[in-house]
């Protein structure tokens, strides 16, 4: 599993499309926490990748992918705050990888290309949310990233369902 960095001008790639959106939604289906619930909303996910690549295009957020040699199989965003203030940190979202490649080290590859970008980019820290309850600072926390604060109930996933919000950072 390799990881590129994804160029401005590479980010509107319709192949590049189709396989996070596939990416995305089995992901979303397997139980993943990338924004939405199983049955994955298709129409939704395909909204928000297209604004998330827009604003890579725009070279606002830079987008790290793995490809398998034959397909894009992961990803995750460095998404900017847009504040002067916070110029020396960035957002990871959308870590993902396709749970046919899951379990085999292709997040770990992932994560550790985001970290070798963000020292790339002059960055001091990243920060990232997870939601409670699904084991996933087991992931992060020997990446590097330190759980500094939860926000109670933050992620209503039903009417009677609240999940705390979890934030990490990793000092670069
Ligand atoms: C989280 C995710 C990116 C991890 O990718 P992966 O390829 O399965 O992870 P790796 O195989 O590189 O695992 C690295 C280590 O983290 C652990 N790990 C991975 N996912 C984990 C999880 N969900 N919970 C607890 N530990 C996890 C692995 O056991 C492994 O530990 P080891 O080195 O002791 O064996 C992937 O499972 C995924 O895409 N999940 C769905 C989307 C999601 O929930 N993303 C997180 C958004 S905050």
């Amino acid at each position: 599993m390799k990881y590129l960095v994804i160029d401005s001008d590479e980010a509107l790639d319709p192949g590049l499309r189709a396989d996070l959106l596939d990416t995305w939604v089995a992901a979303t289906n397997a139980g993943g926490a990338v924004g939405y619930t199983p049955p994955a909303p298709v129409e939704q996910i395909a909204e928000n990748l297209d604004g998330a690549l827009g604003r890579v295009a725009a070279g606002l957020d830079l987008l790290g992918v793995l490809h398998t040699g034959e397909r894009y199989a992961g990803m995750g965003l460095l998404v900017s705050r847009g504040s002067w203030l916070q110029e020396h940190w960035r957002t990871v979202l959308r870590v993902m990888v396709h749970p046919e490649h899951q379990g085999n080290g292709a997040g770990r590859v992932l994560m550790e290309g985001l970290r070798g970008s963000a020292v790339d980019l002059g960055l001091e820290q990243l920060q990232l949310t997870i939601r409670d309850g699904l084991g996933l600072e087991k992931f992060y926390v020997p990446l590097g990233y330190r759980v500094v604060g939860t926000h109670p109930r933050a992620i209503r996933l039903a009417p009677d369902d609240y999940r705390d919000e979890i934030t990490l950072v990793q000092d670069l």
